[in-house]
C-alpha cells in the first residue's frame, strides 16, 4: 500500500542533491527508504493524473551498452513523466553505434555526454565502469548495471516491490534461486535484505553459487543465510521467490552455460510446495525460469515489480537533481 511509504524530511532529500547512485551497499537504511518515500510520492501522482515538472529544463543521457528493455525505457519514461528531456546511446554487441567502437574508452565517453547531459546512466558489461564513469562526471552518474557487479535500482525497486505486496519486509524469509554469481541484481538486493533481519535461502548449481565474499558479509552482519540446492526445497519456507535469469552472457564457456541453465524452473506443480501468499519475484527477462502458467498465480508480482520501476527511477532522477517537488506543469506552459 502506498501508505506504507514516508516522504523523507528537507535533510534527508538535500543529502541527495548531486550523488551518484553506484551501489546498493552505499546507502543507509534512512536512505534507501527515503527513496521509497519519494517513489511512493510519484507514484500517487501519475496515480492523479498530475503532469509533472519537476526536470524540466534537464537532459539525461541513457548510455546502454548491453541489451535492456525494463531499465532503459522506464529510466527513458521517468525522464519524460518529470518534464526531462533523454539523450540515448543503446548499444549491443551487435550494434555498436558509438565511438566506443573506435576504441574510445568509458572515461573519455563520459567527459564528452557530461558536457551534454545533467545526469548520466550507464549500462555496462564491464564490472566497475560505473565507477569510472563517476569519477569522469560532473553530473550525477546512475548505475544500471555494471557486469555482474551492482544493479542499485533494481534492488531499490524490488524494495519498493516487496513493501508494496507484503508490507514491511521485516523478518521475511526470501529465497533467491538461479544464478547467484553473476546475477548483479540479486547482489544488489542482499544490501538492502540486511536492514530488515531477512532470512536468505539460498538455491543454485554449484557452479553459480553466491561469491563467498558477498555471503560472508552478509554472515558478518548478523544475516541467516540457508542454503538448499532443489526449488521445491528453497520456495517451501519462502514468503518471497525470487528467480533469477542464468547470465548466459557472462560465461566464457557457453558449454558450461548450457550444462546449468535449465536447473531451476518454477512450474504450477511448485506452486503447490509454496507457503500462502508467497510472492514470485523475477528482475526479468524470464528465459525458462518461471513456466507461462504461473502468471496467474495471484502472487506473481514480476510484471507488476517492472512496473515499479517507473516510479523509483523518477524518485532517483528528481532527488540527485534536487528537485523533488510534484510541481504541476502550469497552465501557461501548455
Ligand atoms: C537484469 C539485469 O540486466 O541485470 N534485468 C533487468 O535489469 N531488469 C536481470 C537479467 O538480465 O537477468
Amino acid at each position: 500500500m502506498l501508505s506504507d511509504f514516508k516522504f523523507p524530511s528537507e535533510e534527508m532529500l538535500a543529502s541527495f542533491v548531486g550523488k551518484d547512485i553506484l551501489s546498493a551497499e552505499q546507502f543507509s537504511q534512512a536512505e534507501l527508504e527515503a527513496v521509497l518515500g519519494v517513489a511512493g510520492f510519484y507514484e500517487q501522482a501519475l496515480a492523479e493524473g498530475r503532469r509533472l515538472w519537476d526536470m524540466d529544463g534537464q537532459v539525461m543521457a541513457a548510455l546502454f551498452f548491453e541489451p535492456s528493455t525494463r531499465t532503459r525505457l522506464s529510466f527513458e519514461t521517468a525522464m519524460h513523466r518529470l518534464g526531462g528531456r533523454v539523450i540515448t546511446l543503446a548499444e549491443s554487441p551487435e550494434n555498436r553505434i558509438s565511438s566506443t567502437s573506435k576504441g574510445e574508452t568509458v572515461h573519455d565517453t563520459i567527459k564528452i555526454v557530461n558536457n551534454y547531459a545533467d545526469v548520466i546512466v550507464i549500462r555496462s558489461p564491464q564490472t566497475g565502469d560505473a565507477q569510472i564513469a563517476a569519477a569522469a562526471a560532473s553530473h550525477p552518474v546512475i548505475n544500471a548495471g555494471d557486469g555482474f557487479g551492482q544493479h542499485p535500482s533494481q534492488a531499490l525497486l524490488d524494495m519498493y516491490t516487496i513493501v508494496k505486496e507484503k508490507g514491511s519486509p521485516e523478518g521475511l524469509a526470501v529465497a533467491l534461486i538461479g544464478d547467484l554469481k553473476y546475477g548483479r541484481t540479486v547482489h544488489s538486493l542482499v544490501d538492502f535484505l540486511k536492514y530488515y533481519k531477512c532470512r536468505l535461502i539460498l538455491a543454485s548449481p554449484d557452479e553459480l553459487k553466491m561469491p563467498e565474499s558477498i555471503v560472508h558479509k552478509l554472515q558478518a552482519g548478523g544475516v541467516q543465510v540457508d542454503f538448499c540446492r532443489s526449488i521445491d526445497e528453497a520456495v517451501a519456507e519462502a514468503d518471497i521467490v525470487y528467480m533469477t535469469r542464468v547470465q548466459k552472457e557472462r560465461f566464457a564457456d557457453l558449454a558450461e552455460y548450457e550444462a546449468v541453465k535449465d536447473m531451476y524452473l518454477m512450474t504450477e506443480e511448485t506452486l503447490q510446495h509454496l507457503k500462502p501468499g508467497a510472492v514470485i519475484m523475477h528482475a526479468l527477462p524470464r528465459v525458462n525460469e518461471i513456466a507461462l502458467a504461473v502468471d496467474d498465480y495471484a502472487g506473481a508480482a514480476y510484471f507488476r515489480q517492472a512496473g515499479n520501476g517507473l516510479f523509483v527511477r523518477m524518485a532517483l532522477l528528481a532527488m540527485t537533481a534536487g528537485r523533488v517537488k510534484g510541481a504541476f506543469k502550469p497552465e501557461w506552459a501548455e
